[in-house]
């Protein structure tokens, strides 16, 4: 019967339907635990991915954000190669071992010392004689002589007590090492061979990421898109060193998409998520093709049109909630993707079950999120676009559309297209550091209301009670002008 499609339709809730209970709690919130271990290999130590868009993440924010624990997905919006590139640039940005070693022969003169230095922009050389390190040299012993003869040659000046280390030298020793012996970078030998150089200022650099997540060689991690289908990236992603790929897909429960996780999976070893998802079924039938992770979200995102132009969605609580039931039974991560404006969400997200969340919106419009800021009516604001709105479907590799299952053929392309999103721009919000520490900061309140002492307290401990027009009336702030943005409260004019 028609009409009981219609009657017996369950109800779908979302964010702002429900708020979180506070428990009894001995938990304060500076000592709650937000890390996520997703695999021996990939640790998180906040909740958080930034979302596989062209106007959200490439290497500058995922390099930023790991480095404050959570992982960027590079969008695929771009050549292999540059996508590739992309993973390779936050797999080496704070590496503290300089692998590419720019060296020197103890017969070259300071001239040429002096221009690959500059051309460079680095201020040390190690002195080879064939494969053997001789010396070093650096800017401290060529400046003093600048002046008086670019004709000396590198033998004259260099120190030739070199201080090495071995590659497996961990950077706390190195630091002592360097202290010790008064140098400011080290050549790093794995069997009596060159393979790096480290320097102090880097090793500084490093530790003041203390909360960086970061692969067991201590390079951060990221995750880089893939298309369904699009096997070639997926090996090459996988070469690179990202750590998870994720299918990129509008409609993962896709039979077609489902069918072809297998073959992604035995062609790759990093992690494979798969998404976006939003009911049950879609997790048993991806999970069956062995997928490592689900992301789910069918039309929730702040500049997503697929609830209203194809009218299909689940509002993001009940399809997070469903899709955890069936992810718990197999031990398998869920990402929480879109519609996450506060981090009161991201609690009620993780509450509701996800392990993760995938921020858009609120990471766009950082320093580090691509694109120039503008400035209208004397606010600064970053571009934000869906990745099936015309211009990223028509723009960039195409690779919005095929995640519209869309081709883009012929002149004009853009009237064959049905966007699925829009474009428009985001308030600018500052480093991406001070977003993470608001959003953290929020969710470690959540969980010291609720009880919880980590994330997957959380996910059990969390209760309910489910609101009406007027609690979310009450929830926001009412009755006052507002003479004064808060950093975690922001308002759109
Ligand atoms: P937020 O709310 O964080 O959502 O801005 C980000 C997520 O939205 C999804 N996405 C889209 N969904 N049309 C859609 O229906 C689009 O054009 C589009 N672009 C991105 C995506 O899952 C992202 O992580």
């Amino acid at each position: 019967m028609f009409s009981e499609k219609i009657q017996e339709a369950r109800i779908g809730y979302t964010f702002d339907d429900f708020l979180l209970t506070p428990n009894g709690s001995y938990v304060e919130p500076k000592n709650v635990d937000t890390s996520v271990k997703i695999n021996d290999d990939i640790i998180l130590n906040i909740p958080i991915l930034s979302a596989a868009m062209d106007t959200v993440t490439e290497s500058e924010l995922a390099i930023a954000l790991a480095q404050e624990g959570g992982i960027g997905v590079i969008h695929r919006n771009k050549t292999l190669d540059q996508e590739v590139g992309e993973v390779k640039k936050v797999k080496s940005a704070d590496d503290i071992t300089i692998r590419d070693v720019k060296t020197i022969t103890p017969d070259s003169s300071i001239k040429d010392v002096q221009k690959l230095m500059d051309d460079m922009s680095i201020s040390g050389l190690p002195v080879m004689d064939g494969e053997e390190i001789i010396g070093i040299i650096s800017r401290r012993d060529v400046n003093p002589i600048i002046k008086s003869g670019l004709d000396h040659l590198v033998k004259d000046i260099m120190t030739s007590d070199v201080v090495t280390i071995d590659e497996n030298t961990s950077a706390e020793e190195a630091l002592d090492i360097a202290y010790e012996n008064k140098v400011e970078r080290l050549p790093v030998l794995s069997n009596h061979k060159l393979v790096g150089i480290v320097t102090i200022r880097d090793i500084l650099n490093h530790k003041n990421h203390a909360n960086a997540a970061r692969d067991k060689d201590g390079r951060l991690l990221v995750a880089a898109a893939t298309g369904p289908f699009d096997l070639e990236r997926a090996i090459a992603l996988d070469k690179a060193g990202a750590d998870i790929i994720s299918i990129d897909c509008a409609h993962a429960h896709n039979m077609d998409v489902v069918k072809f996780i297998k073959t992604m999976k035995e062609n790759i070893n990093a992690d494979l998520c798969v998404g976006n998802i939003a009911t049950r079924e879609a997790a048993e039938d991806i999970i069956a093709q062995g997928a490592d992770g689900l992301k789910v979200g069918i039309g929730p995102g702040s500049m997503c049109t697929t609830r209203i132009v194809a009218g299909v969605g689940v509002p993001q609580l009940t399809a997070v909630s469903e899709v955890a039931d069936v992810a718990k039974e197999h031990n398998i991560p869920i990402i929480a993707d879109g519609g996450i404006r506060y981090s009161g969400d991201i609690a009620k997200a993780i509450g509701a079950g996800a392990d993760l969340v995938m921020l858009g919106n609120a990471l766009a419009g950082t320093y580090e999120s691509p694109g120039e800021i503008v400035v209208m009516n004397g606010k600064k604001y970053k571009t934000y676009r869906g990745m099936g709105s015309m211009g990223a479907m028509t723009g960039g590799f195409g690779g919005g559309a095929d995640r519209y299952f869309q081709e883009i053929k012929g002149p004009m392309k853009h009237t064959k297209l049905i966007p699925e999103g829009v474009e428009g721009a985001v308030p600018y919000k500052g480093f991406v550091s001070e977003v993470i520490f608001q959003m953290v900061g929020g969710l470690k309140a959540s969980m010291g209301y609720c009880g919880a002492k980590d994330i997957s307290t959380m996910k059990e401990v969390a209760r309910f009670t489910r609101i009406t027009q007027s609690g979310i009336k009450e929830s926001h702030p009412h009755d006052l002008l507002i003479t004064n943005e808060s950093p975690n409260y922001p308002t759109l004019d």
